[in-house]
């Protein structure tokens, strides 16, 4: 897809706004199938929670200073966080997140996380207030989905359990194989019919100790394959691969099981594109294509590089092929705040949307891990997207 505007700034033109035209569509492609092209203005429609020309940006509005997880005043950490909606109180939500223990920051989340759980009675923004520990350290990376096919909502994760040391240290130990420095690799469940019980079910997909790409596996992100016409309790999984030890570059994949519990078998012995990048977030969408939410390791993104921290990929079956956006940022790391200010944080990672449940998979909100500048703490920010007002208004918020 080519525009005026690239061919102008290819040629170093000064081209004047007014003239600039939106790029034309051809195909859904072009708009990241994010939304469809109008074949007669060949200009994209996005579906709800996208913007931009070619529907590759989210389309976040402000978020509420205070709402989220924010427990840096008390001095401490969390991270990464994803907004279940509980299945019998229209007014509860839940949110299932790493936080650091004795006070610990961003850089000691090995082996200082644990999984917690945090109610909501305000809407899903929150502010979300602790309810209980879930998972004890070290336990990081959590998600949580709910497989149709078994009943249950599904707790995949990282770690294994660690006593960490009362100081801030970060000890080399292991969770299995694949990593002997941060025990990242290793990708755990457990299952709940209510939110409340867990069952864990151990280790259900590991790295190696080898050569491959992929012997570090980390950073778990599951969709149920689930449909009524198609009733299976097969689970997809994303991940993001590493050599052992994570020695070399960080790229995604997947693997897929014919339960939770697993066997899980890598979908492709490579990586599903070539660009960097970590903290997956996998979904299908309403016409049955595939989508992933990224956190960028690209140059002007990654750790404080700059803004390019939020990128989309998708693809009209999971096994591929895939295309990576390297166009439109799907987000940054400028949080815009309903009190007219903004946050341009220092690293913004780990992106979850939750989705609208009329069956149109809308994005409705953006949870991200985010750490301001000059700060070693970290919390989670809850930013809603363009159909979230409707959403909280129908709930009677
Ligand atoms: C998070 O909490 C800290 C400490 O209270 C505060 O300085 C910061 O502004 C808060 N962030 C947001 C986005 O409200
Ligand atoms: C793989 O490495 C882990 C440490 O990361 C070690 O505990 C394990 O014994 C190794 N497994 C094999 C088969 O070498
Ligand atoms: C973006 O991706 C396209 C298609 O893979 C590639 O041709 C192009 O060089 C990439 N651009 C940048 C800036 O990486
Ligand atoms: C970041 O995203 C906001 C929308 O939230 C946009 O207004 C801003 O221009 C973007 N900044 C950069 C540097 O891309």
């Amino acid at each position: 897809m080519k525009s005026i505007l690239f061919l102008a700034s290819v040629l170093g033109l000064g081209v004047p706004i007014t003239s600039v035209a939106i790029p034309k569509c051809h195909t859904d492609e072009d708009c990241n199938l994010n939304g469809v092209c109008n074949p007669f203005s060949k200009t994209c429609i996005c579906d709800s929670g996208w913007r931009s020309s070619d529907c590759g940006e989210l389309d976040v509005r402000p978020a509420t200073r205070n709402s989220g997880y924010n427990q840096t005043g008390v001095g401490t950490s969390s991270w990464g966080s994803k907004i279940v909606h509980d299945p019998h109180n229209s007014k509860l939500f839940h949110l299932f997140l790493a936080e650091f223990t004795d006070g610990c920051g961003l850089d000691y989340w090995s082996p200082y996380s644990r999984i917690i759980h945090a109610e909501s009675t305000s809407g899903p923004i929150g502010p979300y207030t602790f309810s209980n520990q879930v998972v004890g350290t070290f336990a990081h990376n959590p998600t949580v989905v709910y497989s149709p096919a078994d009943k249950l909502y599904l707790l995949y994760y990282i770690g294994c359990s660690f006593s960490a040391p009362a100081v801030c240290t970060g000890p080399s130990f292991t969770c299995g194989p694949g990593n002997d420095l941060n025990a990242e690799s290793g990708i755990s469940v457990q299952s709940s019919p209510d939110l409340k019980t867990w069952t864990p079910h151990g280790q259900v997909f590991s790295g190696d100790n080898g050569t491959n790409w992929d012997a570090d596996v980390t950073n778990p992100s599951p969709f149920p394959l689930y449909s009524p016409y198609h009733p299976t309790a097969e689970i997809l999984l994303a991940y993001r691969g590493c050599p052992y030890n994570c020695g070399g570059a960080e790229l995604i994949n997947f693997a897929t099981a014919q339960h939770f519990q697993g066997p899980y078998t890598k979908i492709e012995s490579q990586p599903i594109f070539q660009n960097g990048n970590e903290d997956p977030f996998v979904w299908q969408d309403k016409r049955g294509n595939f989508h992933l939410l990224l956190h960028s390791l690209e140059a002007g993104g990654a750790f404080g590089d700059g803004p390019k921290v939020g990128r989309h990929a998708f693809a009209r079956e999971f096994e591929g092929p895939w295309t990576f956006n390297n166009q439109t940022l799907a987000f940054n790391t400028t949080v815009q705040y309903t009190d007219d200010t903004s946050v341009n944080f220092y690293r913004r990672e780990r992106p979850q949307l939750f989705f609208s449940e009329d069956g149109q998979m809308t994005p409705l909100y953006l949870t991200t891990g985010v750490q301001e500048v000059n700060s070693p703490q970290s919390y989670s920010v809850i930013q809603p997207l363009g159909g979230a007002a409707a959403y909280v208004a129908s709930l009677g918020f």
